[in-house]
């Protein structure tokens, strides 16, 4: 029996030795190990064994079994990395093969001041909220204390749709909207479209402006100043200073254009800020007692200030477009410089 053992040991080993593949040591595993297979033979012949010898014998045989299973494991993990090996020499890829190159397109300069001043209105609190570029005149004008046959309404050249429906001249109407259908304490933007009937180098029949909004229990100028200031620091850099003009809109009393200190040459005069120092960069103010009536708040209770930025403006300024046309030109040389 040990004889046998032992010989079992030797072709067991021999075979797989010489084995190539897997399906090799598979089918030698079941003719070896299975449950017909030599090594269970071997048990059935155990009861030829003097009893005294058994529990040698049956030790052995396990050993074997073991010896048997090792080998063919290790030899299976030996053909599965040669295997790895060649795949991964044959599958090498050549780094020096020049790359397919994808065209990347770019944000549009007035996509890139929109982003821009929404994460900077954003840090402050404010929501977003935007209405239709379809606007009812009621809206657009009247709630705005724009009435019809107002002279403020020669500022706004506006395409009518009928003789009460229009494309918005403005982000404005976004307040009313806002204001009614929602109680303060209110903080928002209006950022969109706009349109009206005028073509130059500085004004497009289509152009994009942001509202902003902000109602609440003892809000001052003092309010618009520092927030705007935070916000145009943010786009034309920490060295600028602001100030407030008095200026007219029908929905702010008083009100303001705001200025911001020449970024080219610092104040002291170039051809950017005509000489001046200063560069006009939005129209602002305390929300009219009219509006906020007109909208169902209460003026003695709450104010709030309004602000319009015209993104055309601030992206012309801050790039240094010389005509308002070229945005919307598809000159696909204009668009690339913003990559
Ligand atoms: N709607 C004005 C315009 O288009 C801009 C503006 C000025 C908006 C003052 C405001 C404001 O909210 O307070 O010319």
């Amino acid at each position: 029996m040990k004889e046998k053992i032992s010989n079992l040991l030797e072709t067991a080993i021999n075979s797989i030795n010489s084995a190539e593949s897997i399906d090799v040591l598979n089918d030698l595993r079941v003719a070896l190990l299975g449950k017909s297979g030599s090594v269970t033979g071997l048990l059935k012949g155990m009861k030829d064994v003097e009893p005294s010898e058994r529990p040698k014998v049956g030790q052995m045989v396990n050993e074997l079994r073991v010896k048997i299973e090792t080998a063919l494991n290790e030899k299976i993990a030996f053909i599965k990395e040669k295997d790895l090996e060649k795949r991964l020499l044959s599958e090498k890829i050549d780094i020096t093969l020049p790359a397919k190159r994808k065209k990347v397109g770019a944000l549009s300069p007035i996509t890139l001041v929109k982003n821009e001043l929404i994460d900077a209105f954003s840090g402050l609190g404010f929501e977003i909220f935007e209405g239709p570029e379809i606007e009812l005149d009621e809206i657009n004008f009247q709630k705005l204390n724009i009435p019809k046959d107002h002279p403020a309404r020669d500022m706004q050249d506006t395409f009518y749709i009928t003789e009460n429906i229009l494309l918005r001249t403005h982000t404005s109407p976004g307040q009313v909207r806002v204001m009614t259908s929602k109680n303060p304490p209110i903080k928002v933007m209006c950022p969109g479209r706009v349109y009206r009937s005028d073509d130059d180098a500085t004004h497009s029949p289509i152009f994009h402006q942001i509202e902003g909004l902000v109602v609440d229990k003892n809000i001052s100028l003092c309010d618009l100043k520092g927030s705007l200031e935070e916000i145009l620091k943010r786009i034309f850099g920490d060295k600028i200073k602001t100030r407030l003009r008095p200026s007219y809109f029908p929905f702010t009393e008083p009100s303001v254009e705001i200025d911001v200190s020449c970024f080219e040459c610092g104040g002291k005069g170039c051809k950017l800020c005509k000489g001046t120092g200063w560069i006009e960069v939005l129209g602002a103010g305390m929300v009219n007692r009219k509006v906020l009536e007109n909208c169902g708040i209460d003026p003695d209770v709450y104010t709030g200030y309004a602000f319009g930025i015209g993104l055309e403006r601030i992206a012309m300024l801050k790039y240094h477009v010389p005509d308002i046309r070229m945005y919307f030109d598809s000159d696909i040389r204009f668009i690339k410089q913003f990559k």
